[in-house]
């Protein structure tokens, strides 16, 4: 398999980030786990409202069964050697209005999403994986997790070593490799919108 290839130079943390599906399992120490966290914690959001909320569940712990029937099962497939999965949730109502209620925040997507490659950027550094997840039932997870109506579920990520493909399927096998990326000449335009 031949390594990823930036087209410019970049720090290699970025080609290094990729999403594997075969974990080890081991555990990761509170300490490590907080800094992952802290990463997400110095994100950039808009007011500085920090809309983004985790929800997690350590491997083996009271709450990891349920947090893993959240996924589709495709996604439980593989996410069950995992070492931590986080429920990754942001709050539209961050900010505070002039008369004191909560205010919308056009943002508070965007803001989750800078937080939580903020964590998996920091995992990498730590020598750990984190791999994104959509594949959720999301009305289940909103009961089974408590979430209030303010809070939107966006997506899911398992964190933990890399683990040995054998443990994989052959339809999962088949795709643990870091991918490539489209060109930058199909999604970096000067000026207004190509037509
Ligand atoms: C928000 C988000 C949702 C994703 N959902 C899934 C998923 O449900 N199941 C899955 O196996 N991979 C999922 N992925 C992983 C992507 O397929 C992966 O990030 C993409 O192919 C790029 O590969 P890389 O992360 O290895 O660079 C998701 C990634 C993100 C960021």
């Amino acid at each position: 398999m031949t390594p990823r290839q930036a087209d410019h130079p970049i720090d290699p943390l970025f080609l290094e980030r990729w999403s594997p599906r075969a974990f080890d399992g081991s555990d990761i120490p509170d300490a490590d786990l907080a800094a992952i966290f802290e990463a997400a914690r110095w994100a950039p959001s808009a007011f500085n409202s920090q809309p983004w909320r985790f929800l997690y569940a350590r491997r083996g712990d009271e709450n990891w069964q349920r947090f893993l029937g959240l996924l589709i099962p495709w996604n439980q497939g593989w996410a069950h050697s995992a070492s931590v999965l986080v429920y990754i949730l942001s709050d539209t109502l961050p900010m505070t209005g002039r008369d004191g209620t909560p205010k919308e925040s056009r943002t508070h997507s965007f803001d989750a999403g800078a937080a939580w490659v903020s964590l998996a950027l920091q995992a990498t550094r730590m020598g750990y994986h984190a791999h994104g997840m959509s594949g959720i039932d999301y009305e289940l997870a909103r009961a089974e997790l408590g979430v209030p109506e303010r809070c939107r579920i966006e997506a899911a990520c398992v964190i933990g070593r890399i683990g040995d493909p054998a443990i994989l399927d052959e339809k999962q096998r088949a795709r643990e490799h870091p991918s490539d990326r489209k060109p930058q000449s199909e999604f970096v335009f000067a000026g207004a919108f190509p037509r």
